[in-house]
């Protein structure tokens, strides 16, 4: 790490250099942006729920290449964009604008961007409060070959109506992208180099550390107790932008490779820390079918590209959607601190309400999970479940994920059942599981054990489902992946 501390942090808006002084760096991207003059970019929830906020950053894709990734600004602090190349929707037409000159000189139809010109020509925009963000995650996508619905299921219109913005995602996946910014991917670097930016604020001083080293993270803790680290800042952002929290030190963890890596053994496949949502999506689809599942309803595409595993498990979350899956797939943790490293089951890791293992000084290195069927078994069967108020893009009311091993005459010889949403913690169905192991898989065996999974668990009543509702879910989740595979 530099020893000096830098008063400093540069970055690249819309192909400017921009040096930013005297700014927090937990300011999120989006309020920079809007405090600069650039107001194109615009904000409606401020949450990550609408979309309206995306700009797109250039990041390494899960193949380790450089692509536009569509992020909510609204999240990511501009301590997470220093030495990044960010663009935004006023910055993306063919001609250059300077950000104080578009109102005097109106840009021409022939002058936009080819997303741009495909929302003009469907008729995709109406009051236009909703169209940055479209435009943005529609570029993102456009230099991917993948605009469709997935690429703007993070994106809300309320007044449009989806349609047109469909066409234009069809009209635009036709067209095969070789202009500026294609020419831009193709010599952008995706190396972040240590940063330790410092900046004073209304008195109080704060730090944003970005090591490129796992050792220097766990220095870094040593030095500051208090530190928070963060990672793809999609639970934190909200704390920094909604609720005004102050956060003297932030130690970043996306520039640190050991965190970022995706290993396969024999016997289990690790997975980095900070390794982001997406990447999971791409380079393991097929080989956890209930993590697949998972990941496909978790939140949308913006913040699926900033999310991380260690973040989901790192907030001790009840209602985090990872932790079921992992639970039942019997996940291991890897952590490292102050006296070195240890390993423990994710099961013994959520203690209480957003109570956790991790001791002072330490972080979650990555996640271990077992890619060995049980001795004697011949089938693993497995899926996993979301039930929330609406489809996607939303928080669970319960989530759950089952494995179970069979052997040729379908005998159970090992079962997992893990659920979020119904406890303090992730927590696994551990008597119903001991029952199952060597009965027969079939309808007596699945009744005798709801009646089981009916008391095993007392939820809470909240805003998003009441617990008898919540108990419900519980057995009938099972019943479901039961009629599935039987
Ligand atoms: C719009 C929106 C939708 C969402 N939808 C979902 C959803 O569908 N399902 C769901 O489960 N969650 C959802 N979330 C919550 C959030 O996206 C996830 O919890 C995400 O996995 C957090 O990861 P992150 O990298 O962004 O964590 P950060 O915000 O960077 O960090 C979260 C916490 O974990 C700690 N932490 C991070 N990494 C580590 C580490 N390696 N070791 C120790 N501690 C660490 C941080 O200090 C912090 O306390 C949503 C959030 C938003 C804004
Ligand atoms: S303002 Fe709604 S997602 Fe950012
Ligand atoms: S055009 Fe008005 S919200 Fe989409």
């Amino acid at each position: 790490m530099p020893q000096q501390l830098d008063v400093e942090l540069s970055l690249t808006i819309n192909g400017e250099p921009v040096s930013v002084k005297a700014c927090s760096p937990a300011m999120t991207l989006l309020e920079y942006l809007r405090l600069s003059g650039r107001a194109g970019t615009k904000e409606g929830c401020g949450d990550g729920d609408c979309g309206a906020c995306t700009v797109a950053i250039i990041g390494a894709g899960a193949d380790g290449q450089p692509h536009y990734q569509a992020v909510n600004s609204c999240l990511i602090p501009l301590g997470a964009v220093a030495e990044r190349q960010v663009f935004t929707a006023d910055g993306i037409t063919q001609c250059h604008i300077p950000k104080d000159a578009f109102v005097k000189e109106p840009v021409t139809v022939d002058q936009l961007h080819p997303v741009q010109s495909a929302m003009v020509e469907t008729g995709g925009s109406q009051c236009g409060y909703c169209t940055p963000g479209f435009i943005m995650s529609l570029f993102a996508a456009y230099y991917d070959g993948t605009p469709d619905d997935l690429s703007v299921e993070g994106n809300l219109c309320r007044c449009t109506g989806y349609i047109p913005i469909r066409r234009a995602a069809q009209m635009v996946a036709q067209a095969a992208p070789q202009d500026r910014f294609a020419e831009q991917l193709l010599s952008a670097s995706t190396v972040l180099s240590p940063l330790a930016y410092t900046t004073d604020n209304n008195g109080h001083s704060e730090q944003f550390y970005r090591p490129t080293q796992l050792s220097e993270v766990l220095d870094l803790m040593q030095q500051y107790p208090d530190a928070t680290l963060v990672a793809g800042a999609t639970d934190l952002g909200l704390e920094m932008s909604w609720h005004r929290q102050h956060y003297p030190t932030l130690i970043s963890l996306e520039a640190v490779a050991e965190l970022k890596q995706i290993q396969q053994t024999d016997e289990f496949v690790e997975i980095g820390a900070a390794v982001p949502l997406s990447h999971i999506e791409a380079n393991l689809h097929g080989l956890f079918p209930s993590l697949d599942e998972m990941i496909h309803w978790f939140a949308a595409r913006q913040v699926r590209n900033r999310a991380t595993l260690g973040g989901n498990i790192g907030t001790g979350s009840p209602i985090g959607d990872l932790p079921p899956v992992l639970l039942a797939l019997d996940a291991r943790l890897r952590l490292a601190g102050p006296s070195g490293e240890r390993t423990m089951p994710l099961a013994d890791f959520f203690t209480g309400y957003r109570q956790t293992e991790l001791q002072p000084g330490e972080v979650i290195v990555a996640v271990q999970i077992p890619q060995t069927l049980t001795p004697g078994a011949t089938r693993r069967l497995t899926q996993s479940y979301k039930i929330g108020k609406r489809g996607t893009d939303d928080i669970s009311i319960v989530a759950a994920a089952f494995v179970v091993d069979v052997d040729s005459r379908n005998t159970i010889l090992h079962a997992r059942l893990g659920y979020g949403g119904v406890a303090a913690t992730p927590v696994r169905a551990t008597a119903v599981e001991a029952f199952l192991v060597g009965q027969p898989w079939n309808a007596e065996t699945i009744q005798a054990a709801k009646l089981l999974l009916k008391e095993a668990f007392t939820p809470l009543t909240d805003l998003r489902g009441s617990a008898d509702y919540r108990k419900l879910l519980v057995v009938n989740l099972f019943e479901k992946f039961f009629v599935e595979f039987s």
